[in-house]
């Protein structure tokens, strides 16, 4: 572990110092049930219990109402969430949000209702144009002007870990293009995250979910370290991507352990509850993580292979459109990636490789990227995963346009350990088409 000295070294101009900002996070089977006093103790009267329609049909979308009443909290339900949120579902939860004049919001769902609850929350507290807060150079990526209300997050797939982030992703239609809000602001006040929630997870959510988690950590734990980004001018401009720190560091090697020990099995057997929750824990680990350091390329690329989507329809998710789930549109370009970005930190990717549960016997630093990036294409095999780019629909003729999509996407890109031209974003795609 002789990087986690050296990869901090400080550089002329680059940042001194890093932040930590983090929920108050429950974790725990049966947590679901201190929702109303979690309300309460947060001052709100009125919640937006913000939910799909699947989720509402669920046992514990009862519990969580029970505890509202219970806590004697006003309660409205919104279950119009979409699944892989647009700008237009952000905007009707938004007009909901408004009209039905609440104080507090709980989302209970996986990253999708989170997130839509974070949007919600933004333009019900502080009204203005859609782009006005959306990234640049999409929108005008103006700052978030102050604190939203309350927002208690309760996920209920073990992946995103946008319960812990600053992040609300979206799909801007009219563009084809996934893009987001980032803001500290975002972040929710509060997350309870009850592993038992997992055991009526699809299969294949559970592999999608997990690789969204398992590419969280190891972009974090590989991202350019925060002494190499340039110091802030004032304190209140250092971003919350603010690369890989000896804070993320934490959480992203706790989770890839848990990851290489239960992934698999969680997958396999929506009865197996011990693995079920630990890779919960794993999300929640790296959601820590990633909100502090940022990912990179795996996940800059992603957002046009799920922006481009042409007919591409998962098992386990709703089928009413097309869609690549956001897990599985990021893993697809994982190998490739840490096969180019090994050179950069390869002790960092030989580490990761191990904790995952790579058989790297003799492997020296020249063997990091194709050991780790063989890893993951074994987990990919064992847990269902398309077979690359060309197993979600792409081909030789898409790599100009999923190019053109992911360039733009800068403050992923730019974390990344090493430089990425646009040439060498195509040849990114090029190896990622199939893997085996
Ligand atoms: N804000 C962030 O920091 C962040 C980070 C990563 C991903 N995301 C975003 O999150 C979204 C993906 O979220 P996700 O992977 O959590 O999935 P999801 O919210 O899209 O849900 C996937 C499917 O699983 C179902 N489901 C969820 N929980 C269930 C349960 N316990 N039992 C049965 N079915 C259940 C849902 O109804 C849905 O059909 C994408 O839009 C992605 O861009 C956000
Ligand atoms: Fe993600």
């Amino acid at each position: 572990m002789g990087c986690c000295h050296h990869y901090f070294e400080p550089t002329e101009g680059g940042d001194l110092a890093f932040s930590v900002d983090v929920s108050s996070v429950t974790f725990g089977r049966g947590c679901l049930a201190e929702a109303g006093e979690v309300a309460r103790a947060l001052g709100i009267r009125r919640i937006a219990l913000m939910t799909d329609k699947v989720l509402r049909g669920l046992d514990f979308f009862e519990t969580v109402e029970r505890a509202l009443a219970t806590a004697g909290i006003d309660t409205v339900v919104y279950d119009e969430v979409r699944v892989e949120p647009t700008d237009v579902s952000f905007q009707d939860a938004a007009a909901f949000a408004r009209e039905s004049k609440v104080d507090g919001f709980l989302s209970l769902g996986g990253g999708s209702v989170i997130d839509t609850a974070k949007a919600a929350n933004l333009y019900a507290s502080h009204p203005a144009d859609f782009l006005t807060y959306v990234n640049a150079p999409i929108g005008a990526g103006q700052p978030v002007p102050g604190p939203l209300r309350p927002h208690i997050a309760c996920p209920t797939t073990s992946g995103t870990g946008s319960e812990c982030t600053g992040i609300a992703v979206f799909d801007l239609l009219a563009m084809k293009a996934k893009t987001g809000i980032v803001s500290r602001e975002l972040r929710p006040q509060r997350a309870l995250i009850d592993p038992d929630v997992t055991a009526s997870l699809p299969a294949n959510v559970v592999a999608a979910s997990g690789f969204d988690v398992l590419s969280h950590a190891l972009e974090s734990y590989t991202a350019r370290p925060y002494t190499q980004r340039r110091a802030p001018a004032n304190a209140s401009q250092r971003p919350m991507s603010q690369g890989a720190n000896p804070w993320s560091d934490l959480g992203c090697r706790e989770a890839l352990r848990l990851l290489g020990a239960y992934f698999p099995r969680a997958v396999a057997d929506a009865g197996d509850r011990e693995a079920r929750e630990q890779v919960m824990w794993a999300a929640t680990l790296a959601g820590i993580a990633f909100g502090n350091a940022g990912c990179h390329a795996p996940h800059g690329m992603a957002y046009s292979v799920a922006g481009l989507v042409k007919d591409y329809q998962p098992a386990g998710y709703p089928d009413d459109a097309p869609l690549i789930p956001h897990g599985m549109s990021v893993i697809v370009n994982a190998p490739s990636v840490f096969r180019v970005t090994a050179p950069a930190c390869p002790d960092r990717h030989l580490e990761a490789s191990g904790l995952l549960g790579a058989n790297g016997r003799g492997a020296g630093e020249t063997d990091a990227g194709e050991v780790l990036g063989g890893r993951i294409v074994d987990l990919m095999k064992e847990t269902g995963m398309p077979n690359g780019l060309s197993g979600v629909g792409y081909g030789e003729a898409d790599l100009a346009a999923l190019t053109e999509g992911a360039y733009p996407q800068r403050r992923l890109l730019e974390n990344a350990p090493l430089d990425i031209t646009r040439d060498g974003l195509t040849a990114l795609y090029r190896d990622a088409l199939a893997y085996w």
